[in-house]
């Protein structure tokens, strides 16, 4: 079986990439990691990456004239490696028109939340705040929206009564975890294809919008 090549881009702790690297060492998974991307140096993710012998690449906004050149250098950087599915795993930048001409609808991001409740950069935070009684986390497809794309999966996590940002991020984190290894997996074995809103996996007739 070929394996689906992934990268995945992250900004921080990288333990999403992990539970993914973890994941991709049994063959049977149907995927690998053949590079990982940041839009900062010196993070962890970075160099979880490195100890397992996986390339790494940092593409930094500060580096680039514009927003909009930065994200064609990450597209062009990404399209080096020849993907078939970019992960967004932590990843804190919202990308650009010239990236989403490349990967659209084969890129897929993980949020700490139920979309389409408490999009953004801080999903656990804002759940607690509002007082909701279950969030959780989603995997969806990336469009030009902040955390607006076709949902694939989600996982739901309750929120205790003594729970701070942190405990709630923590464990919503381990169900992430767990949902984002288990539907890459299968967004790389069976395939998958988006219609409107809805994606749906397995492989169709019409190559040019299933992956
Ligand atoms: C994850 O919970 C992910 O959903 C979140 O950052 C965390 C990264 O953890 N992403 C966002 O909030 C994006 N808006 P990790 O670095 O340990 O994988």
């Amino acid at each position: 079986m070929t394996r689906a090549r992934l990268v995945v881009l992250v900004s921080g702790a990288g333990s999403n990439l992990q539970a993914l690297i973890d994941a991709t060492a049994d063959p049977a998974y149907g995927a690998e990691v053949v590079a990982v991307g940041a839009d900062r140096d010196g993070i962890e993710g970075l160099a979880r990456a490195e100890r397992s012998g996986i390339a790494t690449f940092a593409q930094r906004v500060g580096d680039h004239g514009s927003r909009a050149e930065w994200d064609a250098a990450l597209a062009e950087r990404v399209a080096s490696y020849r993907p078939d599915l970019v992960v967004l795993a932590g990843f804190m930048k919202l990308v650009g028109d010239d990236f989403l001409a490349a990967f659209g609808g084969r890129t897929v991001n993980t949020h700490p939340a139920l979309s389409p409740a408490f999009p953004g950069m801080h999903g656990p935070r804002d759940a607690l705040e509002y007082g909701v009684k279950v969030t959780g986390a989603t995997l969806f497809v990336v469009d030009a929206g902040v955390d607006t794309g076709a949902i694939v999966a989600q996982t739901v996590v309750p929120v205790a009564d003594d729970d701070t940002t942190e405990t709630l991020h923590e464990r919503i984190k381990v169900a992430e975890r767990a949902m984002l290894v288990d539907t890459v997996g299968r967004m790389a074995r069976e395939g998958f294809r988006v219609e409107g809103r809805r994606v749906r996996f397995g492989r169709f007739a019409s190559a040019d919008e299933s992956h």
